[in-house]
């Protein structure tokens, strides 16, 4: 009797995004047998179609916009104007050199990459599809399931790939729409337009909540929306989006309802950014006894192993936030389950960043959240109007809030909205992993001048005894 002669690794990831290449470099680098299925490019969406395009358009369009506002600083721009195609080619030189970084790490530390799209197949066996349909049967002790999220659709706008498009459309324009829909005031819906509205594109948000950004507190969403309002971007809230039409003109009407009351905008493109849903339908759970929840969730436990034996799940088809850092916390802490190590996700401090302008970055709950628990709490804030390098920098947008313990004085939260915010939340992370008060921030020395000033600020004043402000 013929024996079935296949592939077999000690452990397969499916999935090489930001949770899926992590775990399988470190798997690798434990000693097991590892390979990584995935379509490719390697990188998932954050790599590939996701964070580090995003931030390669926001700021290119970031250095547009600066010269075109230069001449109040005595930069006079002449012929200032936006190529797109460029703009583009410089982005995919980056996502490209970032990703076969990862193939070279993958060589580099003995990961296999099998290319195509991996299937559950029961216990211990993936079928794998290349592009061009043939398929491979490998087998594994143990797997990892990260195969990450995908854009929600909406009924009434279904993606056409060129009016009606995703955020992975959105980042591929390679020509400036003269109008643009956005449906959804969230990270990805805000952040584009950001980008569209710099290089002149005419936007309008429509988001179904009462205001954007909801999972923020309202005043730290509040400067991003007066900055794209004054940047041209029409808001509309409590909004529903109802459907498009497309017209003979070419162009597409949305047709919207707006506290009861339809209304309409016409534009030559629709985003939609109405969340993300977890790449779980078409995995074939079934075959190993796993079921995700109704939104496509899987349950892991705290060492993100799943209910089936020898199966793990890291990422966005886990609970929680939907961030690359995060799956790759989950990638690193089930490595190392795998591998048979005492290891548990222990996360205090999960940063949360929006590339706005300016940019949000908090860690910790909001300041409403903690307010709602009835606990008792000293709150510093510094605006960053008030610090010298802010002013340097014509970005005095925006504020730092630390919030401590009232008893304790331990830092319970950080909320960021200004500038820079996405790098000065890291000392706050730090703190909120060290169990610091916000009089160990306030005793550390900060450089002068810098925008970080205003973390120290912000916790003189939690104390009481603010510097550059006067007392609340
Ligand atoms: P989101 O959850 O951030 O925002 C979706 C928004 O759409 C919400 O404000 C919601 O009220 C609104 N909405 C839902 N249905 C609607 C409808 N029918 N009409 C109008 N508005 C509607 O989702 P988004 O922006 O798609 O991002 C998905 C996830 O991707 C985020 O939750 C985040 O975890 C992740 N992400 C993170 C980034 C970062 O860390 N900088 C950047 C981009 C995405």
């Amino acid at each position: 009797m013929a024996t079935e002669s296949i592939r077999t690794f000690d452990a397969i990831v499916l999935g090489s995004g930001p949770g899926g290449y992590v775990c399988a470099i470190r798997l690798a680098q434990y000693g097991l047998k590892t390979a990584c299925i995935d379509k490719g490019p390697l990188g998932g969406v954050c790599l590939n179609v996701g964070c580090i395009p995003s931030k390669a358009l926001i700021h290119a369009s970031k250095v547009y916009k600066k010269a075109k506002d230069g001449a109040a600083m005595g930069v006079i721009a002449g012929d200032l104007r936006v190529d797109m195609a460029t703009m583009q080619t410089w982005k995919t030189g980056i996502t490209q050199k970032l990703s076969s970084g990862i193939g070279g790490l993958f060589k580099g530390n003995g990961v296999t990459h099998i290319v195509g799209v991996g299937k559950l197949a029961g216990p211990g066996r993936i079928v794998v599809t290349g592009a061009d349909g043939k398929t491979e049967t490998v087998g594994y002790g143990k797997l990892v399931l990260a195969t990450g999220s995908s854009p929600i659709e909406i009924p009434g706008f279904a993606f056409d790939g060129k009016q009606i498009i995703d955020s992975t459309g959105a980042l591929a324009l390679s020509e400036l729409p003269k109008a643009m829909a956005v449906i959804g005031g969230g990270v990805i819906g805000l952040e584009l337009t950001d980008v569209y509205a710099r290089l002149g594109v005419q936007v309008t948000v429509i988001e179904a909540a009462e205001r954007i950004l909801s999972m923020f507190d309202a005043d730290v969403a509040r400067p991003v929306y007066q900055k794209q309002i004054k940047l041209g971007v029409k808001h509309l809230q409590g909004a529903k989006a109802l459907a498009a039409t497309k017209l003979p003109n070419g162009r597409v009407r949305v047709d919207v309802e707006v506290a009861g009351k339809p209304d309409a905008v016409e534009v030559d493109v629709v985003l939609v950014a109405v969340g993300r849903r977890p790449n779980t339908a078409n995995l074939g759970l079934a075959t190993v006894g796993l079921v995700a929840d109704k939104r496509g969730v899987i349950a892991v436990d705290n060492q993100l192993k799943t209910t089936a034996a020898n199966i793990w799940a890291v990422g966005d088809i886990t609970p929680g936030p939907m961030l690359a850092h995060k799956a790759s916390k989950d990638g690193e802490v089930a490595a190392e389950s795998v591998a048979g190590k005492k290891t548990a996700l222990d996360v205090v401090a999960m940063p949360n960043v929006v590339y706005t302008d300016p940019e949000i970055a908090t860690v910790g709950p909001t300041l409403a959240e903690l307010q709602a628990t009835g606990r008792k709490l000293k709150i510093g804030k510094f605006g960053f109007g008030a610090l010298g390098r802010a002013m340097t920098a014509n970005a005095t947008e925006g504020f730092v809030r630390i919030i401590s313990d009232e008893k304790t004085d331990l830092v319970l939260a950080v909320q960021i909205v200004g500038a820079e915010a996405s790098e000065l939340i890291a000392s706050a992370g730090l703190a909120l992993e060290m169990a610091a008060t916000t009089e160990d921030i306030a005793l550390t020395v900060h450089a002068h001048p810098t925008m970080a000033e205003a973390m120290m600020e912000a916790a003189h004043g939690a104390m009481g005894h603010p510097l550059h402000a006067l007392k609340a």
